[in-house]
């Protein structure tokens, strides 16, 4: 059969999703709001081949760990099932962003997954589908399939629980610098890290409501392009987000000192009148909302605190493309 090639950026969240309300169809208990990132990206390419005797899976050239390899092989069922085919598939995926560090890798991995995947096995596929397809993989994943400012509707089943774009062309000045504090793997996953704090954060509940209270104010604040509310909301969620891991039993921290630092400079420039906001993942890095003219300040004051950090410029970036390999891509 043939093969395909899928690109997918991964996307930050600015209003997160933390917590499912059905695990395995991976419906969240919150709306979430994301800007997806030109910086960051999964290359994927899948051919089904009826000479395999099992899936055959490379990230970045090397066998994936058996669990990762299973979670993979699960997610193309799903394909198969929908292909009505029987076949296993080859696999090889190129992370072009480090793989579960807090840089978003399982979205861009599952929504570039979803398009070669889909594409592979003779299915034509709606954006719209193709959201929910890999949504099934990695939640943030259907958010990926859009670019620009995506929301994901947290819906009620299968069909609600889907991402549509807020705003695809992302014509006004915003950036993300990401400061990289470790590009290592994180010791909890991110699945595990939300169903703790679902589980076990006593105000898990007020979470969700504030969180979903904070769905129109984003929106609004995007429409009109309002960096100062858009930075203001994410900080404010974000930190929400991750007080849901320290206050629960037992408490988790994904941010380290370096990162508690780099937040602390963010509200200094803030307070000497730039407009910088930070939000933070399930990781230590800390990504830096702001306007681009600003990077140099905000490099410098960095530079300034942690001498050898490194900075990545991030800026609003493109939906999933798919192409068959040896045909001409844009
Ligand atoms: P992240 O913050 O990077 O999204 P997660 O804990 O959500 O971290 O997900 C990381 C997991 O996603 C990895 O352990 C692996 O199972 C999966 N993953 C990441 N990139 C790929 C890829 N390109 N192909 C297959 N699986 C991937
Ligand atoms: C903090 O989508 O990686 O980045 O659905 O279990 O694969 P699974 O989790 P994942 O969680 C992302 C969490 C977050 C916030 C967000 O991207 O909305
Ligand atoms: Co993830």
């Amino acid at each position: 059969m043939v093969a395909f090639t899928a690109r997918a950026h991964t996307n930050i969240a600015l209003l997160k999703y933390w917590g499912k309300v059905d695990q395995q169809l991976i419906i969240p208990t919150t709306t979430s709001i994301s800007l997806t990132l030109d910086e960051f990206y999964t290359e994927t390419t899948v051919e089904f081949d009826p000479a395999l005797p099992n899936d055959q899976i490379t990230l970045d050239q090397q066998p994936l760990k058996e669990k990762d390899r299973h979670k993979i092989s699960i997610f193309l069922n799903l394909i198969r099932t929908q292909a009505q085919i029987n076949t296993f598939a080859r696999v090889q995926s190129v992370n072009h962003v480090p793989t579960a560090a807090g840089l978003a890798s399982s979205a861009s991995a599952f929504a570039a997954l979803a398009g070669a995947g889909s594409a592979a096995a003779g299915l034509n596929l709606s954006q719209a589908d193709l959201s929910r397809l890999a949504r099934q993989g990695s939640g943030s994943a259907s958010r990926s399939i859009f670019g620009g400012f995506v929301q994901w509707d947290r819906g009620t089943d299968h069909q609600t629980s889907v991402a549509h774009p807020l705003q695809e062309n992302v014509d006004w000045p915003i950036q993300l610098l990401t400061v990289i504090v470790s590009d290592q793997p994180k010791k909890i996953n991110s699945r595990g890290g939300m169903q703790n704090a679902m589980q076990n954060s006593p105000f898990y509940q007020n979470w969700v409501e504030r969180s979903n209270g904070l769905v129109k104010p984003m929106q609004t604040a995007i429409n009109q392009h309002d960096l100062a509310t858009l930075g203001t909301i994410a900080e404010q969620n974000a930190l929400e987000m991750h007080a849901q891991n320290m206050v629960a039993n037992p408490p988790f921290f994904y941010l380290t000192d370096i990162s508690w630092q780099i937040i602390n400079l963010v509200q200094d420039l803030r307070q000497s009148g730039l407009q910088v906001y930070a939000t933070m993942d399930a990781g230590p890095n800390v990504k830096i909302i702001s306007h681009p003219d600003d990077t140099p300040t905000i490099k410098s004051a960095l530079f300034k605190i942690l001498p050898e950090i490194s900075i990545q410029v991030a800026t609003p970036g493109p939906g999933l493309t798919v192409w068959q390999n040896g045909a001409a891509h844009a």
